[in-house]
């Protein structure tokens, strides 16, 4: 449990174990926060709404969201009972870390720390979040008001990814109601912490990834470190204190026949701020039949797979990350 890299990092030069390939490493620029990234305005009529989500979810894989209706004090709390986690005493935290994967687990780097070559500069906290009623109880006990504070949360959230994918479906031309049930039946929320760095020039906190499932809905603070990769660069995603990115996640492309593109991102760390990242992660059931709707589908537009199960997928995505890579035994000529 002492490897959590909040439990250690003080005063310590990076540790080789840390140290990424050349090739994968941020670089000596880091690339400075930039206003590029779309910021969409919730409250705006419906039609711009969709409109702008649809632009930026082709272009970037994701875009910011304002005036989302989840209460700030919701948001600061969560952020809060999730930093108390951290600064509980070691005891406390000992319960968390034994935990069933499936249910709620601190971990540091990746699930596979012991066997993985390079660690991640990262702590993370991950339980399933809906239904809540069943899934609460599998929550950490203390802090003692963790339970209401991110249940509350949770709900948020929730009913924020269900909006956006209305949209998405309406701007897309898919029936409403299409991502309510199995394909959005599991949901996870994750947290990370990336303390500040020794050399965040040569290590990350996560590495570049698409998001696997349907939707992540990330709120990451005033701290920078996320990064989207585009137009053969990395660009930094803008902290608003208030907003929320909404990444399109892998499985959400393919029903979308590329219509929306998922988002190649990554996790930075920085040298004199700790980070903290809320991520809601909603994902298909594993064995929900993932493929492009039907009604995408024309003599033009032809599907660019065939149907597979979720579970299919991800077996072929969990261990290299590589979401092209997945899909490619399902992909139909075109
Ligand atoms: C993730 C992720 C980015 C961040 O958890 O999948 O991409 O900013 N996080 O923490
Ligand atoms: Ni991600």
């Amino acid at each position: 449990m002492e490897k959590l890299v909040s439990s250690w990092y003080k005063d310590q030069p990076l540790p080789e174990s840390y140290i990424f390939p050349p090739d994968k490493r941020p670089g000596k620029l880091l690339v400075p926060k930039s206003n590029t990234v779309p910021v969409i305005d919730l409250a705006d009529n419906r039609t711009d709404i969709i409109q702008q989500m649809l632009k930026a979810s082709l272009e970037f894989g994701l875009f910011q969201v304002v005036n989302h209706g989840v209460p700030e004090k919701i948001i600061s709390e969560t952020r809060s009972v999730f930093k108390e986690v951290f600064e509980m005493p070691a005891e406390d935290k000992a319960s968390l870390y034994s935990g069933d994967p499936s249910r709620c687990k601190l971990i540091t780097s990746t699930s596979n720390y012991d066997s993985e070559k390079i660690h991640l500069w990262r702590d993370n906290l991950k339980h399933p979040c809906h239904p809540l009623e069943e899934c609460i109880k599998f929550w950490p006990e203390k802090p003692t008001r963790y339970r209401e504070v991110v249940a509350a949360y949770s709900i948020e959230a929730n009913k924020l990814g269900s909006t956006i994918l209305e949209l998405l479906c309406e701007g897309l031309g898919i029936e409403s109601g299409y991502f309510e049930d199995k394909l959005s039946e599991k949901q996870m929320l994750s947290f990370n912490h990336y303390p500040p760095c020794p050399d965040p020039s040569l290590t990350l906190g996560i590495p570049a990834h698409c998001d696997p499932g349907i939707l992540a809905i990330l709120h990451q603070g005033d701290v920078c470190g996320l990064q989207v990769f585009k137009d053969g660069e990395w660009i930094g995603v803008e902290p608003l204190p208030n907003a929320f990115v909404v990444n399109i996640a892998y499985q959400l492309q393919v029903i979308s026949n590329n219509k929306l593109k998922s988002a190649e991102h990554r996790a930075v760390t920085n040298s004199s701020d700790a980070r903290t990242s809320v991520v809601l992660f909603i994902s298909p059931s594993g064995d929900s039949i993932i493929e492009p709707a039907k009604s995408l589908i024309t003599a033009t537009n032809p599907p660019l797979c065939r149907p597979f199960q979720s579970n299919e997928f991800l077996v072929n995505f969990l261990p290299t990350g590589k979401a092209d890579l997945a899909l490619q035994p399902f992909k139909l000529k075109t």
